[in-house]
């Protein structure tokens, strides 16, 4: 399955989706470089994720066409802060939720939260609770409430 996204530049990128068995990867590929991907697996009804990566120096061809006639074949491209992270965590919401999964679960690394002390933040500003250095979000909908017919009783 593949479709076309935007990144706040303007940018357009391919997202691709594959499964194989428990594994599912999601990619956001600009000129076939990878500029995002987030890589998660299916444990009975959890999903769980284990990489997710937004590429900050990401090599991709040169688009202008005076700057390869000049040699400039490649340039260093930055995705971050595009909302590349938010729309695969969106992506990766909607597929647990169609897939009827229970929850998501993830943990924050220290090589993550060294360089970025943001990242609780980031997961809790888009539905994540964080416990400690777990993340995780249920998604099964809540028990129905008990029927309140106190007020069809007669009263004494
Ligand atoms: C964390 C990460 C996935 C975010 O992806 P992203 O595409 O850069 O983030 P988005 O553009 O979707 O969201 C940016 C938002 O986060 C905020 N933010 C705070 N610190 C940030 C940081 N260091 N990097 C990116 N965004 C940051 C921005 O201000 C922005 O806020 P807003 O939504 O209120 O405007 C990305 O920075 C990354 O790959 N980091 C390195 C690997 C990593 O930490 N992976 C997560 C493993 S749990």
């Amino acid at each position: 399955m593949k479709k076309l996204i935007r990144d706040k530049r303007g940018r357009v990128l391919e997202f691709s989706q594959e499964r194989v068995e428990k594994l599912v990867y999601f990619r956001l590929e600009f000129h076939r470089a990878c500029a995002a991907y987030l890589n998660c697996r299916t444990e009975d009804e959890v999903l769980l994720l284990t990489d997710m990566f937004v590429e900050d120096r990401c090599i991709v061809p040169e688009p202008s066409f005076w700057r390869r006639l000049f040699g400039h074949k490649t340039l260093e491209a930055n995705f971050r802060r595009q909302g590349l992270g938010s729309q695969l965590l969106t992506t990766v919401i909607a597929y647990a939720k169609a897939k009827k999964l229970k929850r998501i679960e993830g943990h924050l690394a220290e090589k993550d939260l060294q360089p970025n002390p943001q990242l609780p933040r980031w997961y809790q500003k888009r539905g994540f609770t964080v416990a400690g250095s777990k993340i995780f979000m249920n998604l099964a909908s809540p028990p129905p409430q008990p029927h309140d017919d106190s007020r069809y009783m007669p009263k004494s």
